[in-house]
């Protein structure tokens, strides 16, 4: 942990490195720049990655990150291992190599009730000798559900990390946990008289995080995960440590295993309580049990209770409160907090006496399949759905589950007619685990995968590259109207009032045919059907009015060409007038647009070559969409580059320095958007004289940065230069 002073300190010098002018920088040696540049690295690594606070914007962050490498690069004699930019090793973790562990990782009880958690206080009072009235202290940690690590360290360096493995003997794991920004190259350790150390914890991903890896990998057609433990666990083993950077892993440090001085003698007794050290693993910068869960947290994640009493309230209110937490638990668990009164436990030789696990009522179930139904995306994709018997299921009832692709079926070998075990973890969607083969009757049948579109009948086709069989046909009914749903969603064309159960019902009506026909609807007609009126009916017009004119970047983006993104076409927009010149270019030219590759090029280049595509842009153009790129578009781009990409910003009060206009111009300028009010959206809350409410709020909230005007013309001065 920093004290208030150092992150002052590293703060201001954060601010040299990046903002003074070159020539005063060229004061310090090299060897001292590159040291000060990892100084404030790791103070903002663990700002970001343990405290969940950064106090740098990402752009500022990447500069230093960026000066430290190029003076690395052009003094590699002063790289040492440690440093920030050193986390990614090119050793492969091929063939893990088998590691002991300093203490066996041992495994825990469990309970699962109020009655369960007194009788394992009862007992533990017994083993240490003491009344049954009297209180024994826990402390109360979530249980973390991913893949469980073992990191040593020697002379305050990060030497080794493993696997739990059997609980004796694990997989090696050091190049891959080295990418983890929550785990600390080097601890001073020393300080405290420990030499050797190992530490117990869990890697983990969040499960918002999860929830985009999982959706990147549906849409390249690779097989999914089928919760972030198993792409936790994974990611531990990835062969090369680059992979395992990029799957978002934390991990949480809940456990001093093993600790000796440099004579080699146990030094654990130093510690009175289980939460002195986990405070003493705090300062050191890990990311413990004792870290902020998130913005949204009530409860902190980890309590010191007086007795069983708290503990059992502890734990309920945890059970109600876990799917708001950002990471997966399956549970808390119960320590006895002093380490004298653990030794009287002991252990068994599966777990130790003096701790238990409460496990979190179960969010599995089983059920019947009673059928697959194939559903056609918008792109043609063909998703198998289990029928299920509904089934409860932490609290909602469940009966269609995604089951993802052909593979997932087979590998699993699902029949129509199993009993099938389906877990709902969290936020997560619901999925089926396993089917329960031992269950059958023998009147169970496979899943027959269509050879042709459910919908249209059109032979169904899967490319070389990928897990998913597609429906070819454009004009197939339900990609119609996936298509029109898409094209009206937020992220398209962002048409308010043209929902999913809208278009469904316009569809039905016989009024829309393809997406040109969201621009001539007959809103006479809405006014007059059951459930709009006149006034949803010109609410209506006004949004389509106004998604007419859209810039062309959303237009293309709404085409649901298959892979082209937000950013591509963005990307597209900005290399045409109009967007029929596209007729014209040849797949070459797609290619010489950064970030474009070959399949998302003749996906484009398939679409404009396509005569039905193109009368439908020119009906569309006829009807008053805009095709054109317009000056103002142009203009309105949204710096990506610029230091407040990302960032929403709102002023308030007087500004002395610019008026309220061209500040927000400049704040634009720098990338931001701008917002209209005080949220837990709103990133940045710029302060002027005279600050009344917004102020008052935004502070209340404690999420949102709150700048002066000169620290915002700071800010933004690397972008206006
Ligand atoms: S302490 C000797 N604390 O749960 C006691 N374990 O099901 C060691 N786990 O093997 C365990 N969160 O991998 C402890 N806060 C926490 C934990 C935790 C998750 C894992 C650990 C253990 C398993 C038992």
């Amino acid at each position: 942990m920093f004290s208030k002073d150092e992150q002052r300190s590293l703060f201001e010098l954060s601010k040299q490195l990046l903002y003074s002018p070159q020539a005063d920088l060229f004061a310090e040696s090299p060897a001292e720049r590159v040291e000060d540049l990892r100084r404030v690295l790791r103070y903002h690594e663990w700002r970001y990655y343990v405290q969940n606070d950064p106090v740098l914007s990402d752009f500022e962050y990447d500069q230093l990150y960026k000066q430290l490498e190029t003076l690395e690069a052009a003094h590699p004699q002063l790289i040492v291992p440690d440093s920030p930019t050193q986390r990614v090793g090119k050793d492969l973790t091929e063939n893990a190599a088998q590691v002991s562990h300093l203490t066996p990782m041992l495994s825990l009880d469990n309970s699962y009730n109020a009655e369960d958690l007194s009788d394992f206080d009862e007992s533990v009072k017994k083993l240490c000798g003491l009344d049954k009235d009297s209180d024994i202290a826990y402390c109360v940690e979530p249980k973390y559900d991913g893949g469980t690590i073992a990191l040593v360290y020697e002379n305050d360096r990060l030497t080794r990390a493993a696997t739990r493995g059997n609980g004796y003997v694990g997989d090696e794991i050091t190049a891959n946990i080295r990418t983890l920004r929550t785990v600390p190259l080097q601890a001073a350790f020393s300080q405290k008289g420990i030499a050797k150390v190992e530490l117990r914890g869990e890697a983990l991903i969040r499960k918002d995080i999860f929830e985009k890896i999982n959706k990147a990998r549906q849409e390249l057609g690779e097989q999914v995960f089928a919760n972030p433990r198993n792409a936790a666990t994974g990611g531990l083993r990835m062969k090369d440590p680059r992979e395992a950077a990029e799957r978002g892993l934390e991990a949480f440090l809940y456990q001093l295993g093993y600790a000796v001085d440099a004579d080699g003698n146990d030094v654990m007794s130093r510690f009175q309580t289980h939460d002195e050290s986990i405070h003493l693993l705090e300062s050191l910068s890990f990311k413990t049990p004792l870290a902020k869960g998130g913005t949204q947290q009530h409860l902190p994640a980890t309590k010191t209770c007086r007795n069983i009493a708290e503990v059992i309230q502890f734990c309920n209110d945890w059970q109600e409160y876990r799917d708001e937490y950002p990471y997966e638990l399956d549970g808390m668990v119960v320590k006895v907090n002093s380490l004298e009164l653990q030794e009287k436990c002991g252990y068994t030789s599966h777990h130790p006496r003096w701790a238990i696990a409460f496990k979190f009522k179960a969010r599995q179930a089983t059920t019947r399949l009673r059928d697959v139904e194939f559903q056609v995306g918008k792109t043609g994709a063909i998703t198998p759905v289990a029928k299920l018997e509904p089934v409860p299921l932490a609290g909602v009832t469940v009966s269609n589950v995604s089951m993802h692709n052909e593979e997932f079926i087979r590998s699993k070998d699902i029949r129509i007619g199993d009993q099938v075990l389906v877990e709902r973890a969290g936020d997560v969607i619901p999925y089926i685990v396993k089917s329960l083969p031992e269950l059958r009757n023998g009147t169970e049948q496979e899943v027959v995968y269509p050879k042709h579109c459910p919908v249209c009948q059109s032979e169904l086709v899967k490319p070389e590259d990928e897990a998913i069989w597609r429906c070819e046909n454009a004009e197939c009914e339900a990609q119609v109207l996936a298509r029109m749903v898409f094209h009206t969603s937020k992220h398209a064309m962002d048409v308010e009032g043209l929902g999913e159960s809208t278009i469904e019902k316009f569809y039905k009506l016989g009024w829309l045919h393809s997406i040109a026909d969201l621009y001539r609807i007959d809103y006479e007609a809405v006014a007059k059907l059951e459930g709009f009126g006149p006034k949803s009916a010109a609410n209506m017009r006004a949004a389509v009015e106004k998604a007419k004119k859209n810039p062309i970047q959303r237009l293309l983006h709404s085409l649901s060409v298959h892979h082209l993104g937000q950013k591509a076409s963005k990307l597209l927009a900005a290399e045409v007038e109009h967007v029929l010149d596209l007729r014209n270019w040849d797949l070459e030219k797609y290619q010489t647009i950064k970030d474009v590759g070959p399949v998302l090029a003749r996906n484009v280049f398939n679409f404009f070559q396509n005569p039905h595509n193109i009368e439908l842009l020119e009906t569309m153009e006829r009807l008053g969409v805009n095709l054109r790129q317009t000056d103002e578009d142009k203009k309105a781009d949204v710096n990506t580059d610029g230091p407040l990409y990302g960032k929403s910003i709102l002023f308030t009060g007087t500004l002395t320095q610019m008026t309220r206009e061209e500040a927000e111009k400049r704040a634009a300028a720098a990338g931001a958007s701008i917002a209209s009010g005080v949220s837990k959206h709103l990133s940045i809350l710029v302060v002027g004289e005279k600050a009344g409410s917004k102020l008052k709020k935004a502070q209340d909230l404690g999420t949102v940065e709150i700048w002066n005007e000169m620290e915002f013309l700071e800010r933004i001065s690397s972008s206006e230069a």
